[in-house]
């Protein structure tokens, strides 16, 4: 299948890109790169792709595809908190058009990336697919506008698949440093402590990145039946854990760290447990990362890559590397490069 995956110089989209290619896909890329040399360690090797802003995409650009996989996003709660009318231009408004013109451009399959998030506070009780959506951040909000706007262009040769992710883990080659388990063992790897800045009560589904990448690769090849126009959550219930059960792991994994729960920030109010029997059923997916072997092959890659304080407050956190991009005139205010074309790369 020839497929365009679009932030593959991301978190997710270079774990992603090496999985879909080992399973016969001819992939190509699409990223305006704001992370592209935040690597750990040795450089990735990349799909071909266009370093193009998702905001200015052609359809002459997305002829050709069977599927489009929609990774590209400014992806986290506090990075659209900080900007939030530029979350909504490129999550919501960029995304739609991208479906649109995809579908005018004749690509069959439209898989999204979604996320837990659209839950917010949601309790203890299981989320399912059916639940009430209450996004309490505007970059989960975002994404609740994208699910229902794309299932709306759903129709016989064009079928959209939600995937609500659970908050990833796990090493990339291209580090996130700003979610939950990849920040809490680096902190304690760097200064030995596991540093729980909430009161620790708050659920947080997780799942690992390489899980996330095999349901993409799973639902690219599904029968159209079984997923079309259809949300999933992503991830496993024994991977639903309280953040301070998550920081137990950690201690568990950094040899000589100890736990501080200083509870500073109060409890963030996303709180939701989920149900992933959907994916399971429908498409047979399940995830095989637990957050124990995550949290150990993180410190394992943090130590083998020489992972440093600058580094991992910095580049790899993607809020001030993107203030520093914008700083240093790299990026305008509105997140666009200054004074570049679309350009091939790779
Ligand atoms: N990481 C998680 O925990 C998680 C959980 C649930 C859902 N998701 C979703 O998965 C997707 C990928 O997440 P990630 O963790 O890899 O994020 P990331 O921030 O690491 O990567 C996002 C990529 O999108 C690109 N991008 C951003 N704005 C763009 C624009 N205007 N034009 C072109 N490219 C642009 C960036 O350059 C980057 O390479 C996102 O949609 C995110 O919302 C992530």
């Amino acid at each position: 299948m020839r497929v365009l995956l679009t932030g593959h110089q991301g978190y997710l989209g270079t774990v992603m890109s090496p999985v879909l290619r080992a399973a016969g896909h001819d992939v190509a890329g699409l990223d305006s790169g704001f992370f592209a040399d935040c690597v750990l360690g040795a450089f990735p090797g990349d799909p071909p792709g266009l370093s193009v802003d998702l905001r200015d995409v052609t359809i002459e650009q997305l002829s050709g595809f069977d599927a489009v996989v929609h990774l590209a996003a400014l992806s986290n709660d506090p990075l659209g908190a900080l900007a939030p009318e530029i979350t909504y231009d490129i999550n919501h408004h960029a995304s739609v058009r991208l479906a649109r013109l995809a579908k005018a451009a004749g690509v069959r399959r439209f898989l999204y990336a979604s996320t837990c998030s659209v839950y917010g506070a949601a309790g203890d009780g299981l989320v399912t697919e059916d639940a009430p959506l209450r996004p309490i951040t505007p970059y989960a909000e975002s994404k609740v506008r994208v699910e229902d706007d794309v299932a709306a262009l759903a129709d016989s040769g064009f079928s959209p698949v939600f995937l609500r992710n659970a908050t990833a883990f796990g090493f990339s080659p291209r580090l996130r440093a700003d979610i939950v388990l990849n920040n809490l063992v680096g902190y304690a790897a760097l200064t030995g402590e596991v540093k729980v800045l909430s009161d620790g009560t708050p659920w947080r589904p997780l799942v690992h990145a390489r899980d996330i990448a095999t349901a993409f690769a799973t639902c690219l090849t599904a029968p159209i039946e079984a997923i079309h126009a259809r949300a999933f959550n992503i991830g496993t219930e024994e991977n639903n854990l309280t953040v301070a059960e998550i920081a137990q792991a950690v201690v568990a994994a950094v040899p000589g760290s100890r736990l501080l729960v200083t509870g500073e920030n109060g409890a963030d109010p996303r709180s939701y447990r989920v149900d992933f029997s959907a994916a399971r059923e429908a498409i047979g997916f399940r995830a095989e990362w637990t957050v124990p072997a995550g949290a150990a092959e993180l410190y394992r890659e943090y130590t083998a890559r020489g992972l440093t304080s600058a580094d991992f407050f910095h580049r790899f956190t993607r809020l001030p590397h993107l203030r520093e991009l914008c700083d240093s005139g790299v990026l305008d205010a509105a997140l666009r490069r200054v004074g570049t074309e679309a350009t091939a790369t790779a």
